[in-house]
Formats: structure tokens, C-alpha cells, sequence
């Protein structure tokens, strides 16, 4: 095995010694010391253009942009082959895929074995959140996919600087990938590969991620979802549990507010995989709107790490650097400054290449006469028409810096993050819950965000568009157990306001309530702003509201409409509540709280009681 050497700047001894244990047992033909220099990008891209990983694209369209496209077997991120292991499986809780750690080292001892050959190893150091925040943590990824590495550099703040920060014994999360694809002697390589066996392991206790056979997303990039929620979640708890008030890892986007009247607000806000995160933390409010009073500006658009102050206020970092969003649907009506975030410096995966060498996805614009789907076949609109088969995969992404974002928020990047005004929690139900609630109190709020429901998305492998409950938008993303989870929540809101501390107000959101058509009633994007006007002047005890079962909604006469035409009707249509479905959502919520019996905080059931008791007084009356 080739070693490049050891860069002189990585003094943490502990840290070596891992990457050489990782590579006796791997097998690599080389390391590769990562330092996260634009030369480094750049060659890594030129050698995945030669070797047929990525296509460049046209430079005159699409300057310094690349489309990859995956195998079809590795297309979204992997839920039932994600495992949390605890030693206790109680503490990994019944939504979570669970194996006894002892078992699970053994079958990655096996699966790991020599699975590097023929590869190169990368060592990826990176931050999650701003180098040296408080807030902040570190991780290593040791990779044999180059393409992890060169989204890794725009999803984190990779590179030497980390080890800066690492010093010679400071805390890191190893985190240990390969696509299990070893190569002969002599053996070529494929444009994409995968293995058929895939396993995305977590160990809370140690800290470890272990990801095997996937090349895609949330599967491979480890920052993300394994580490800056499945790990740090844990982590955020256990603080809880020594002592301390704890801290949160949320798959939320985080927002700025400026209002009218010359306040700036932050909201954090949760939505599962797929329900427009981006589109919110991105959206432009419109004109007619206080006579364009409003500008909204993005921290962040898929995770927050939450941490009370000295003051016990709530400070949100976004822990990225950049976005991996889901194209398909994006264009410059639905996401003007998306679109411009991705003019140049872009890597495409399994979007549609065109024929004049640029992208194209469903809901982009015109389609083209003709492109290439993909999976690399002809593709034309009359294709679609007659076998119904999509240019792009639904699930196809973009990978772009933050910094490329025209409306990125002046603190997205302030090492003590932004104090939070509000949390909003929505799903995607084509029923039954109502454009937005306030909830009357913290309690009321967490067990909202405890029952959300939502129809699940084309982010996950598996059936699309069936409803299951998803609470906090974290079901696939908890990496301890979900009842201890909301206690945690629950007690972190206790804890904070007998502390005096004015705690954010929670809110509940659907944008996706449909008519008899199944077409959404609500324009949402842009107009959303309106429902985040009526949420700010609640904070500041400026608009009414209507209470009932659940808490408060706004009266058609509470929202702003200037510039809107949308009906009264319209409005009853997406804010109605029908007490039969009603009576069948407390059902589910039964079925969740059934499920997660052990350990679930009594303060939940007592809601529900209170709630349900308050549903059968308005079925009386
Ligand atoms: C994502 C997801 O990629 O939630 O953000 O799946
Ligand atoms: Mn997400």
C-alpha cells in the first residue's frame, strides 16, 4: 500500500493511528490526505470526469458544474438498512432499526475486510458548524469514493483548517464509508459503484459511523444525517442526562425574518425529507405584502443544532455548508434564488443531461425536444407521454455552497448562531390538519411536532405518498429513543422556563391540504410569507387568532390577503377541522404513543386526554 505522507499540520496521534488501523483492515492501494484546497476539487473532478463518474458540463451554461449519475439500485437513502446500536435495545426505541453492537462490529469486520482494494482512501476531515463555535463539532470521514469527498467539501467546512482546530487530542466523530466495491488486480472500474449489501451503522455510545455498499446522499456523505443528526442528537441528550440543560439536533431549516416594522426574527422550522425545506428557507415574499416590507434570508435548509445561551436563550447554528436538494419542482417561480444558487459550481446528481450539455429535470421549464435520461436512455417529451418515464429521478439532486445563495443571512455563518423566535412544524397531509395552529403552550407544541404525520417522499427508498406519523420530521433521523426524545424536548422547555426564560412559541403547519381534484388549495411558496406574518405580530401580541380543540388558528380576517385573491371558501377548504378525521387522527396518535409506550412522557398522554375531551365537547355541541 502506498501512504502519501502524513501532512506535517496533523499533529493528533490518535487520529492517525485510527486511519492506519481503517487501512490495514481495508486494504486500500493508497491514502489520500484530503486538504480541502480548490487544486484538491479539481483534480478529484477531473479524475472522476476521466474515469466516467461525472460528466462536466457545459462551461458556458453551467460553469465549473458536473452530473453524476448513480447506479439505479442507489438512488435515496436506505431507512430499513440504517441501524442505531445500543447496548440496551430499549435505548435505541422501537422506530429505530436496532442490532446488539457486539454482533453488528462483526458483521463490519466481515463486510470491511479488504473492501478497499484497488481504491484509493480519502481521509476527510471536516467541521459541522463554523470552525471553532462553540456550538461546533468535528468529524473524520475516511472514505474510498471521491465523489464523497468532493460534496463533502461543499456540504462541510472540509479541509486543513479543521485540524486546526483538532489540535493533537481534541474530539472528532470517525466516520468510516465505503462503497464495497473492492477492485482486482487488473479490474476496471464502473462509472458508479455500490454494493448490493448496504448497512449505515451507528454506534451513539462510541460515536461511530460505519457506512457500507451506498455511494448517494444521506447515505454516504456522513456529516449529514449520520452525524449532524443521528449521532448529535444522541449526543445532545446525553449532555442532558450529566447535568446539564442538553442541546438539540433538529432536521430544520433556519430562517431570518426581517418585518416591516424593523425587527429581524429567526424561525426554525421542520418538514420530513422532501416537503419543500428549501423552498422555505429560500422564499421571496411578495411584492403586494406590506409594499415589499419583507426580506426573508437562509441560515440553513435541512439541519439546526439548537443550544441555550448564558441567557437561556434558544441559538441555532446551521451545521452545513451547503445544500443537497431535490431538483425536480425547483425553477425560478417556485424558487427563484434556488435556481440562481445553482448558476455555476454545481454537482448534479441523476438530473437529465441535455443535449447542448446542461441540465433538465421535471418542473424545470420547457422540456426538451430530447435529452438523455438519468440512466444515460434517449428521452423525449413523447416518451414520457406514452411510458410515463421521467427525465429525472424524482429523488435527483444538487449539491451547491451555501455562499452561492443570493439571499444567505449575514449571520448564517456567526459562530454563536441566532437566537430563535419560533418553531414551526409541518407535514405533508392531504387532509385533515389545518394551514397552521399556534399551540397554546411549550406542552401543546411538542405534542404536535409528537404526532405529526406526513405522506412519505421519494428521499427514502420505498413506497411513496403513504401517510405515517413522523414526529419532529425526525423519525428516520433519531438516533436514540423517540419517547426519551420528547422528554428530552419536553424537559429542555421545563428546565428553560423556570429559568424565567420567554421560550420560543411553536407553531403547526400543512401547505398540502388538496380538493376533491387532489390539487393543492394553498399557492404556498412565496405566499407563505403570509402565514409567517400572522406567526410573527402572535409573537408580538399584534393579531387575533380563533381558539379551539387544538389551539389557534387564524380567522380569514387575521391573515393580510393584499395582492391575493383567495377566497374565504379557499380558506375554509385548508382550515377546516372535521371532527370525524379527528377522532381518527387521535387514533393514530394512540397507535404512535402504543408503540412507543416505553419511556413515553406521561405530560403526552395527559394532552391528548385534554385535547380529545375537548373534541367530544365541540362533537356535543
Ligand atoms: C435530505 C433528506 O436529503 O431529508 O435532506 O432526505
Ligand atoms: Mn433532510
Amino acid at each position: 500500500m502506498m501512504h502519501n505522507a502524513i501532512p506535517d499540520y496533523v499533529q493528533h496521534k490518535g487520529l492517525i493511528q485510527w486511519v492506519s488501523t481503517i487501512a490495514e483492515k481495508t486494504r486500500p492501494e493508497r491514502v489520500v490526505w484530503c486538504d480541502g484546497s480548490q487544486q484538491e476539487y479539481e483534480r478529484l473532478c477531473q479524475e472522476m470526469v476521466d474515469s466516467g463518474t461525472l460528466k462536466r458540463l457545459n462551461s458556458a451554461k453551467r460553469p465549473n458544474s458536473y452530473l453524476a449519475w448513480s447506479d439505479p439500485s442507489d438512488v435515496a437513502r436506505v431507512e430499513d438498512r440504517t441501524f442505531i446500536c445500543t447496548d440496551r435495545q430499549e435505548d435505541a426505541g422501537p422506530t429505530n432499526n436496532w442490532t446488539d453492537p457486539q454482533e453488528m462490529r462483526q458483521t463490519l469486520a466481515g463486510l470491511f475486510e479488504g473492501c478497499m482494494q484497488g481504491r484509493t482512501m480519502y481521509v476527510i476531515p471536516f467541521s459541522m458548524g463554523p470552525l471553532g463555535s462553540p456550538i461546533a463539532h468535528i468529524g473524520v470521514e475516511i472514505s474510498d469514493s471521491p465523489y464523497v469527498v468532493v460534496n463533502m467539501r461543499m456540504m462541510t467546512r472540509m479541509g486543513r483548517a479543521v485540524y486546526d482546530v483538532l489540535g493533537s487530542n481534541g474530539e472528532y466523530v470517525p466516520c468510516v464509508h465505503s462503497v464495497g466495491h473492492p477492485l482486482k488486480a487488473g479490474q476496471k472500474d464502473i462509472s458508479w459503484p455500490c454494493n448490493p449489501t448496504k448497512y449505515i451503522v451507528h454506534f451513539p455510545k462510541t460515536r461511530e459511523i460505519w457506512s457500507f455498499g451506498s455511494g448517494y446522499g444521506g447515505n454516504a456523505l456522513l456529516g449529514k444525517k449520520c452525524f449532524a443528526l443521528r449521532i448529535a442528537s444522541a449526543m445532545g441528550r446525553k449532555e442532558a442526562q450529566s447535568g446539564s440543560t442538553g442541546w438539540l439536533a433538529e432536521h430544520m431549516l433556519i430562517l431570518g425574518v426581517q418585518a416591516p416594522w424593523g425587527k429581524k426574527y429567526h424561525v426554525a422550522a421542520a418538514f420530513p425529507s422532501a416537503c419543500g425545506k428549501t423552498n422555505f428557507a429560500m422564499l421571496i415574499p411578495p411584492q403586494g405584502l406590506d409594499q415589499g416590507g419583507w426580506k426573508i434570508t437562509t441560515i440553513g435548509d435541512d439541519i439546526a443544532w439548537i443550544k441555550p445561551d448564558a441567557e437561556g436563550r434558544l441559538r441555532a447554528i446551521n451545521p452545513e455548508n451547503g445544500y443537497f436538494g431535490v431538483a425536480p419542482g425547483t425553477n425560478e417561480k417556485t424558487n427563484y434564488n434556488c435556481m440562481a444558487s445553482l448558476k455555476e459550481n454545481v454537482i448534479f446528481t441523476n438530473v437529465a443531461l441535455t443535449d447542448d450539455g446542461d441540465v433538465w429535470w421535471e418542473g424545470m421549464g420547457t422540456p426538451p425536444a430530447h435529452c438523455l435520461d438519468w440512466q444515460g436512455r434517449d428521452w423525449t417529451p413523447q416518451i414520457a407521454a406514452s411510458e410515463g418515464r421521467k427525465a429525472a429521478h424524482p429523488n435527483a439532486r444538487f449539491t451547491v455552497a451555501s455562499i452561492q445563495n443570493p439571499v444567505i443571512d449575514a449571520e448564517w455563518d456567526n459562530p454563536q448562531g441566532v437566537a430563535i423566535d419560533a418553531f414551526i412544524f409541518g407535514g405533508r397531509r392531504s387532509t385533515t390538519v389545518p394551514l397552521v395552529t399556534e399551540a397554546r403552550n411549550w406542552e401543546e407544541g411538542v405534542y404536535m411536532a409528537a404526532t405529526m404525520g406526513s405522506e412519505t417522499t421519494a428521499a427514502a427508498a420505498g413506497q411513496q405518498g403513504v401517510v405515517r406519523r413522523d414526529p419532529f420530521a425526525m423519525l428516520p433521523f433519531c438516533g436514540y429513543n423517540m419517547a426519551e426524545y420528547f422528554s428530552h424536548w419536553l424537559e429542555l422547555g421545563d428546565k428553560l422556563g423556570r429559568q424565567g426564560v420567554k421560550l420560543p412559541k411553536i407553531f403547526c403547519v400543512n401547505w398540502f391540504r388538496t380538493d376533491d381534484q387532489g390539487r393543492f388549495v394553498w399557492p404556498g411558496f412565496g405566499e407563505n410569507a403570509r402565514v409567517l406574518k400572522w406567526m410573527l405580530q402572535r409573537i408580538e401580541g399584534k393579531a387575533q387568532g380563533e381558539e379551539h380543540v387544538f389551539g389557534i388558528t387564524p380567522r380569514y380576517e387575521d391573515i393580510d390577503w393584499t395582492g391575493l385573491p383567495f377566497s374565504q371558501d379557499q380558506f375554509l377548504r385548508i382550515t377546516a377541522i372535521d371532527p370525524k378525521s379527528w377522532q381518527d387522527e387521535f387514533g393514530l396518535h394512540a397507535e404512535l404513543f402504543e408503540k412507543l409506550q416505553h419511556g413515553l412522557p406521561q405530560t403526552l398522554l395527559k394532552t391528548k386526554s385534554v385535547l380529545e375531551s375537548r373534541l367530544e365537547q365541540r362533537l356535543a355541541a
